[in-house]
């Protein structure tokens, strides 16, 4: 199978079967972002516990790539330092603008790096992921 067609069927997958989709009850972080070209809308809530992401959820509306994206982020995210949560942001945004970026654990990431070919699907890949920057801003 192309590489092409494997990354198009792991993005589908995430935009047809949503991890960590929902929202806690309790204490949590909230961040809601919109995507300004298009109107679609995220909410992220995160669980923190003495400095790690203990656990990611997300709701909303958008395309395929930002709920995709919103899917793997709240995957990838858990169990991580705040630190090393903001490291993997900066590193999605790294291949967002096609420089070189560092390998990533979770690697379903990687089905995304195609994005940068089209400037106008680079808001709806990073939503979810300035949305848990944000989030982790706020809890610090
Ligand atoms: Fe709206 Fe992608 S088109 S988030």
């Amino acid at each position: 199978m192309a590489l092409d067609d494997l990354y198009r069927r792991v993005i589908m997958d995430h935009y047809k079967n949503p991890r960590n989709r929902g929202s806690f009850e309790g204490e949590v972080v909230t961040v809601n972002l919109n995507n300004p070209s298009c109107g679609d809308r995220i909410t992220i809530q995160l669980k923190m516990e003495t400095g790690i992401v203990s656990d990611a959820k997300f709701q909303g509306e958008g395309c395929s790539i930002s709920l995709s994206s919103a899917s793997m982020m709240t995957d990838a995210v858990k169990g991580k330092t705040l630190e090393e949560a903001t490291l993997m942001a900066e590193n999605f945004s790294c291949m967002m603008r096609g420089v070189e970026h560092a390998d990533f654990e979770y690697e379903d990431l990687e089905a995304l790096s195609g994005v940068n070919k089209f400037p106008a699907r680079i808001k709806c890949a990073t939503l979810a992921w300035n949305a848990m920057r944000k989030g982790i801003e706020k809890s610090e």
